[in-house]
């Protein structure tokens, strides 16, 4: 069956095609073998919407999917059976790249999104999937934070408003003490390029408007939004191939002029539930 997807879900299909390329190479910065299966299954035509993958930008999608997956793996140390929410996960691959055979996983995408996923991506033990816009915050229902909540957004938050960027950082602060959220973010010249439909590829297509962008110095302010946000963590890409990746790029991110202009990624922790002391009406901060 022919894929139609169109405007933000057709953005899944561009950022599989870049991170298959780059697990395709022998010096792979991020072995991914299910990505490459599911452009097999896919019918789509990757190469004429897309034009052949570029080297860096193959690369820079890897890198940024290993940065998640470093968070990840960092929560399931400490969670083994904790739940993995990958909001508008697309057909990102990372369940395979990080299972330890105990975690439990929900995708959250909207109905499109999630019919090609189940056709080109096998059912994995432990994952259930839930078509439901990230805003609706129905996705946060039945999550037990005692348990281990990890919220990741790869991809999504630029297709945002800034407003409800800020309403989903809240819910998740208010809904779960003790939990996290990791998502990127592109530089606001970034997005107001997108805006003016500038990020347009040789082929034709453009990418879709971005509403919201965050440059690297606006990131503390982050801690403002709900009073539950604990800490505000700057996620660095991993070193990659190459001078551009290996080098140019780490020393870049780490200066402030050129580092506020990069996309980023962020962790964001939320405190843990006030609890009561010994006595009446006293409350202590656990986190
Ligand atoms: C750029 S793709 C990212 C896919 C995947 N996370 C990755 O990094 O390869 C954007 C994804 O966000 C999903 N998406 C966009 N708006 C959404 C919304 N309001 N609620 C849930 N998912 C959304 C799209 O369907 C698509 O899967």
């Amino acid at each position: 069956m022919a894929v139609e997807l169109t405007g933000v879900p057709e953005t899944m299909l561009w950022t599989l095609w870049f991170r298959a390329a780059e697990a395709r190479r022998p010096d792979t910065v991020l072995a991914d073998p299910e990505a490459v299966r599911a452009v097999e299954r896919t019918d789509f035509p990757f190469r004429e919407r897309f034009g052949p993958p570029h080297e860096l930008m193959a690369q820079q999608m890897a890198l940024r999917a290993a940065a998640f997956d470093a968070v990840t793996r960092e929560f399931l140390d400490a969670y083994p059976e904790g739940t993995v929410v990958a909001l508008g996960e697309g057909l990102e691959t990372s369940y395979w790249r990080v299972d330890n055979g105990r975690l439990h996983w929900l995708t959250v995408d909207l109905p499109e999104s999630l019919a090609l996923r189940t056709r080109v991506l096998p059912a994995a033990p432990r994952q259930r999937t839930l078509a439901c816009d990230a805003r609706d915050p129905r996705w946060l229902d039945g999550l037990d934070p005692d348990a281990g909540v990890l919220v990741t957004a790869e991809g999504l938050f630029m297709y945002l408003r800034p407003a409800e960027v800020r309403d989903l950082i809240r819910a998740c602060a208010e809904r779960l003490p003790g939990g996290g959220l990791v998502f990127d973010a592109v530089p606001r010249w970034f997005a107001a390029r997108s805006r003016r439909q500038q990020l347009r590829m040789p082929t034709g297509w453009t990418a879709p408007p971005m509403p919201w962008g965050m440059d690297a110095d606006q990131r503390p302010a982050l801690r403002r939004v709900h009073p539950a946000v604990a800490e505000v963590r700057e996620v660095p890409l991993p070193p990659g191939r190459g001078l551009f990746w290996g080098r140019l790029a780490p020393w870049a991110a780490g200066t402030p002029q050129l580092g506020r202009l990069w996309p980023t990624v962020t962790l964001l922790r939320f405190g843990s539930r006030r609890r009561t002391t010994g006595r009446a009406g006293e409350e202590a901060d656990e986190t």
